[in-house]
């Protein structure tokens, strides 16, 4: 018998703007691999309700989000491609699974801790959206889901539930595994580079977005922060700046940050040479995404389709789940 092919799967918030940090880590391994292994890739929607948010703003990004992935070369042929809300058997097994949760393992999740500190309001799906998360992965039998550091415990968080619902009620869920994003490069903000460039990052100045015209991005590689040395070296730690620029430029040309170093002896020559980096590697995205949102029909029907298709893989694992934690069937 031959053994079932690895499936990963990874997902998009619509919240703040995407940028390169996100496309060397996150979308670029998914396109690369995704004629390789079994690969889902969706715009989490529903995630994006759990903070303040503006509902025209969400409609809207929901749009811009899948239309930057099949710009940046996700292959709706290759991949399952969709929007999460598109699909109701996430929410439906959300709560299926919210009754294999404690409150206490909801609670001690550290992001929730973290995001929770910075709001008067806490809305209550933010302390569950971990379980939504573990919905997410759990209902197309995810093996690996690429994720950051941060992300981490949630899928942990999927893991555990999946096991604890297994041994309740019986077989019903694959044990995802969270892998490192192969390779990437961490990409910090351009003005502040001690922290990581963030889509939720409230000033542009650090961020290269996918949407930055040409100019723009040239502008923020030139005005990064550096340090008053002078010396080009790749030292994270101790040169948080210059070593920024230089992983940049390795992400987007393949090469070592180390060696990169070497070549250049001043800081201008090193940041004219990232903003053309920046840009050959982003502009085309850019200029793809135009084009197809020129056709609003065509990503609509990629995404009426996707959907389609994952409501009937979702169907059938949410039909398992309910019978097995003892729902009559209708
Ligand atoms: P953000 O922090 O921008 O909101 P997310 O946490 O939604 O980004 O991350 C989405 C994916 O993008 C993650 O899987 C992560 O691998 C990748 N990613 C995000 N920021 C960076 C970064 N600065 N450098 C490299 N990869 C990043
Ligand atoms: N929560 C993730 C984020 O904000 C996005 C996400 C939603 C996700 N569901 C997922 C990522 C499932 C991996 C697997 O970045």
């Amino acid at each position: 018998m031959s053994a079932r092919t690895t499936r990963r799967l990874t997902g998009f918030t619509p919240s703040g703007s995407l940028h390169l940090g996100n496309y060397v880590g996150a979308i670029r391994p998914i396109v690369e691999r995704q004629h390789t292994a079994d690969t889902v890739v969706f715009v989490s929607d529903l995630h994006a309700l759990t903070l303040d948010h503006d509902p025209a703003e969400v409609r809207r990004r929901t749009t811009e989000f899948a239309t930057l992935l099949l710009a940046a070369g996700a292959d709706p042929d290759a991949c399952l491609f969709l929007v999460q809300s598109h699909v109701p058997q996430h929410t439906e097994l959300h709560y299926l699974l919210e009754c294999a949760t404690g409150f206490g393992e909801a609670q001690r999740m550290i992001q929730f801790k973290e995001k929770a500190g910075q709001q008067q309001h806490v809305r209550m799906s933010l302390l569950t959206y971990p379980i939504l998360m573990a919905a997410d992965i759990l209902i197309y039998d995810t093996d690996e889901v690429p994720v950051g550091a941060d992300q981490r415990q949630h899928v942990e968080l999927a893991r555990d539930i999946a096991a604890r619902f297994n041994s309740r009620y019986g077989e019903t869920f694959t044990l995802p595994t969270a892998v490192n994003p192969p390779v990437a490069a961490r990409i910090m903000d351009l003005a502040t580079p001690t922290a990581k460039m963030s889509k939720s990052t409230a000033s542009a100045a650090g961020s290269l977005r996918l949407l930055d015209e040409p100019a723009v991005l040239r502008r923020k590689v030139m005005r990064a922060v550096t340090d008053d040395s002078g010396e080009v070296v790749f030292d994270p730690e101790r040169r948080p700046g210059v070593s920024n620029l230089l992983a940049v430029l390795g992400a987007c040309t393949g090469a070592d940050p180390h060696g990169l170093a070497r070549s250049f002896d001043r800081y201008g020559e090193l940041k004219a040479a990232v903003a053309d980096a920046v840009v050959d590697v982003v502009e085309p995205v850019r200029q793809r995404c135009l084009e197809l949102a020129e056709k609003p029909d065509l990503v609509r029907d990629v995404l009426r389709a996707g959907a389609q298709r994952a409501r009937e893989l979702a169907g059938a694992k949410v039909a398992l789940a309910r019978e097995a934690i003892g729902l009559l069937p209708a």
